[in-house]
């Protein structure tokens, strides 16, 4: 259940609908299966098996793993990364989650169906676009209609914020497996109800059969072959395998270090790929472009996907419920289940650096869930402020894109050929409930890494103009942008220290005197 809780996430719920709209439906979920059989799979099981094997040295995060697997201090520098990048990523990650905690809040008060007089005569989607723009600070100062400071983004950012530093400072069986036996099933029924209504919704004006749910679920299934020459499709669907699977981060590796030693891997590894992927292509495919297609027709809804990250989630979908008959109590139950989904990810992605913490300068669970809040804090107050300028866009193309493709190129390169072809098979293969077909051992020893190789080459090069020399940002924002850069960098830097200065007094051997093993 903590794993599901940890896979299923805002990924689920809005990215996913919002990449589907954008690269054409039914063509990306071709190349997205392709991926989840050729990475997502096979990387959840060496995550899950790496996980197991670090914790039976007492290892509960990457360096400490890397170092057992490779015998190597390079080991232990490249594994920090899986504490650097989950703690990025959880920056974020939290930001958008306390934006679902508020709009859960707003879906009861009603504040965001309350047209602005001054834009009355706008388009339709305006007055929760521009409720959205004002929330997060977009709107420049004197044009802002609903919210007249950042006041309210920074107290619900707060506490999302402090639930998540508290949950941590429990630990892990008080803290997050009650947190996940809670949420999850709550997470699950809110949106079974969510997609059964939106099945429901029939066409909703007789004069437009097109408007129906229909259309959206046939065009998120309908394959269109066509679509497959792009390269850019392809990019992004590998990186929703990355990003929903919780894959590439040492998040996974990290819960997966409590197991015991003959625990099995291979099934559960595989139940949580398959409960995410329900979660993803069945429940969060049939609640968002469904409901959006019946609201504003096809061409519409992949416009609204393509203008705006959040556009489709938090614009579209609330004004899609107005439509209904209460409204607010399912948009109150969208929100609620994107908070539960984001909820159980974010803690998932403190915890690595919670654990380092704890095994490499025995930090106590109080004392590491304060250093992870500070973190959080820290980071994110420049993403609140400097939103607008593009500074969280850094972030997820090097932390939530790129980073997460390099971590797991390394990984399956430390996994499949340092630790070795014998080792890890065996070690994939013990107390395994599931039998893995073997055409995985090739998988991961070559496709897996080939494949990866060459979509981070294709990254690199397609992205060398816009993302990496900032061509097309606007002159005024790149020293947000170089912030941002800077900033992530520092971490990485900071963070490989950390670990560096761990290993000048820590190996193997000193581990082995000790009597750890
Ligand atoms: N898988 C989560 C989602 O779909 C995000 C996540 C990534 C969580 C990495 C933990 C680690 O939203």
């Amino acid at each position: 259940m903590a794993m599901a809780g940890n896979a299923i996430g805002l990924g689920n719920f809005l990215r996913f609908p919002r990449l589907a709209a954008e690269h054409g439906g039914g063509a990306f979920l071709i190349p997205y299966f392709i991926a989840l059989l050729l990475l997502g799979i096979p990387l959840m099981w060496v995550e899950w098996t790496m996980g197991r094997h670090g914790g039976q040295f007492g290892h509960h995060s990457t360096p400490g793993m890397f170092l057992r697997m490779t015998g190597s201090r390079w080991g232990k520098l490249i594994g920090s990364l899986g504490i650097s990048l989950p703690i990025l990523f959880v920056v974020f990650y939290t930001y958008i989650e306390s934006w679902t905690l508020a709009y859960a809040f707003y879906s009861i008060t009603g504040a965001y169906t309350t047209e602005a007089v001054n834009l009355a005569t706008s388009e339709p989607m305006m007055h929760t676009r521009q409720f959205l723009h004002d929330y997060q600070g977009v709107t420049p100062e004197g044009e802002r209609v609903y919210f007249q400071s950042l006041w309210p983004a920074i107290t619900f950012w707060l506490i999302a914020v402090g639930l998540n530093c508290w949950i941590i400072s429990r630990g892990v069986s008080a803290g997050i497996e009650k947190l996940a036996k809670i949420a999850m099933p709550l997470l699950f029924l809110f949106a079974i109800v969510l997609a059964i209504r939106v099945l429901c919704t029939g066409a909703p004006d007789a004069s437009l059969p097109d408007r129906s749910p229909w259309v959206g679920l046939n065009f998120v299934w309908e394959p269109n072959f066509m679509a497959l020459a792009h390269f850019d499709v392809w990019l992004a669907a590998a990186g929703q395998i990355f990003f929903t699977l919780s894959i590439g981060t040492g998040s996974i590796q990290c819960y997966a270090s409590y197991l015991k030693r003959d625990d099995d891997c291979a099934m559960t590894g595989f139940a949580t790929a398959a409960t995410n992927e329900f979660a993803e292509v069945v429940l969060g495919g049939t609640i968002a472009i469904p409901l959006a297609v019946s609201s504003f027709g096809l061409a519409a809804t992949q416009i609204i996907a393509s203008q705006g990250s959040f556009d489709l989630g938090f614009v579209a979908m609330p004004l899609a419920f107005e439509d209904l008959p209460l409204g607010w109590l399912f948009a109150t139950l969208w929100f609620s289940l994107l908070f539960f989904a984001g909820i159980t990810s974010s803690v998932g992605l403190c915890m690595p650096l919670a654990a380092f913490l704890h095994e490499a300068y025995g930090i106590g669970q109080k004392g590491s869930a304060a250093i992870c809040g500070a973190f959080m804090l820290v980071l994110g107050l420049p993403l609140v402020l400097f939103l607008g300028h593009g500074y969280l866009d850094q972030y997820d193309f090097w932390v939530g894109t790129f980073g997460l493709a390099l971590f797991a190129f390394l990984e399956l390169i430390c996994f499949g050929w340092i630790f070795g072809r014998h080792a890890m098979w065996t070690e994939l293969q013990r107390g395994a409930d599931l039998k893995i077909p073997r055409i995985f051992y090739y998988i991961i020893r070559y496709i897996a890494p080939a494949y990866l190789l060459v979509l981070l080459v294709g990254w690199t090069w397609e992205s060398v103009g816009k993302e990496i020399l900032l061509e097309g940002a606007p002159v005024k924002d790149h020293p947000y942008l170089w912030l941002s850069r800077g900033t992530i960098a520092g971490v990485v830097a900071l963070l490989g220290l950390l670990v560096f200065l761990w290993s000048s007094n820590h190996s193997i051997e000193s581990e082995e005197a000790r009597g750890d093993v």
